[in-house]
């Protein structure tokens, strides 16, 4: 039976010392959020990240703006917490309403305070392979992977999907720490035939149970971060209970890569901080 990847257990002794780094550090880092619009599963991150940072001693804000904000006004209260100084990282929920531009949204927010690893410059540091911030999702679980002593380097990875929040930050992560990468998405042939080939398979697809055991290699790591609702239930991308009689690990949904996700962002905030104060750490 394959080892259980507990993203909860590892994202809570994560969070109890980073409150400790932070109260030993001096610093006082704030994390600003940006809602628009008012749908509720956007609401709620927002809610669950504030929590996270009352926990771990990180100050935060929430702008909130209506649905039918214009591009611009989105951009301007960016880069108006850009120039505020009590501001450490600046995270714009995601998905934005329809009719504003994604792509200058993200790419306003200054790169020393994008904690959420989005923009072009964060991604093509990333991509270069000396990232500043990496996108919370893939850097969690490359945390939780090093947390159960799973090493990619030199591993066959295999990543179901190329989002800009996931998939294409995975497969750079998994390719800076040494795996042999391959990305796949709705395009890809015999999907089945390549991910047997993975010994380390992330399923980032947004479809329930759509990895059955019969497209996992026996003994393969597999992170699900699917996160679908059905009858009211959270199901992840992965068809859990007969894929981990496959596998050697996986991560369990909930409970897996989306505790790491929130605990990703509480880290990356007090980096930004700490960057913000005293430079790039060596
Ligand atoms: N736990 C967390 O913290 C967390 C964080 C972020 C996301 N998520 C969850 O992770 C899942 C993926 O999120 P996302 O933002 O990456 O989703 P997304 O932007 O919708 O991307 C899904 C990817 O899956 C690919 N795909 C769809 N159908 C496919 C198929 N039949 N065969 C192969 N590839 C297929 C798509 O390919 P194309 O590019 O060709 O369309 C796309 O690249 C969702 O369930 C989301 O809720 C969880």
């Amino acid at each position: 039976m394959a080892t259980i990847l507990d993203g909860k257990a590892v994202s809570e002794k994560r969070l109890d010392l980073l409150r400790e780094s932070i109260d030993e550090s001096g610093l006082a880092p704030r994390l600003a959020t940006v809602l628009v619009g008012d749908d509720p599963a956007s609401a709620l991150y927002v809610r669950m990240k504030h929590q996270a940072c009352e926990r771990v001693h990180i100050g935060s804000i929430n702008v909130t703006l209506p649905g039918d904000a214009r591009t611009d006004q989105v951009v301007g209260t960016v880069n108006r917490l850009n120039e505020d100084p009590e501001i450490s990282g600046i995270l714009v929920q995601l998905p934005l309403p329809r009719g504003i531009d994604r792509d200058a949204v993200i790419q306003a927010v200054a790169t020393e305070k994008d904690v959420d690893g989005f923009s072009p410059v964060s991604m093509g540091l990333l991509v270069a392979g000396r990232p500043v911030f990496s996108p919370c999702t893939p850097a969690g679980i490359m945390t939780l992977l090093a947390e159960y002593g799973i090493d990619p380097a030199g591993r066959r990875a295999v990543v179901i999907g190329r989002s800009i929040d996931v998939g294409r930050p995975m497969a750079a992560l998994l390719l800076n720490a040494d795996a042999t990468v391959t990305v796949c998405h709705s395009r890809t042939r015999d999907l089945a035939g390549v991910t047997r080939e993975a010994e380390l398979l992330v399923a980032a697809v947004g479809r329930p149970r759509f990895v059955t055991a019969g497209m996992v290699r026996e003994g393969a790591v597999v992170v699900d971060v699917g996160t679908n609702r059905v009858d009211g239930r959270l199901v992840g991308d992965v068809d859990y209970a007969p894929v981990a009689e496959r596998a050697s690990a996986i991560t369990p949904v909930p409970g897996g890569v989306g505790p790491m996700t929130i605990a990703t962002l509480m880290e990356n905030t007090f980096a930004a901080a700490r960057y913000q104060a005293c430079g790039p750490s060596p």
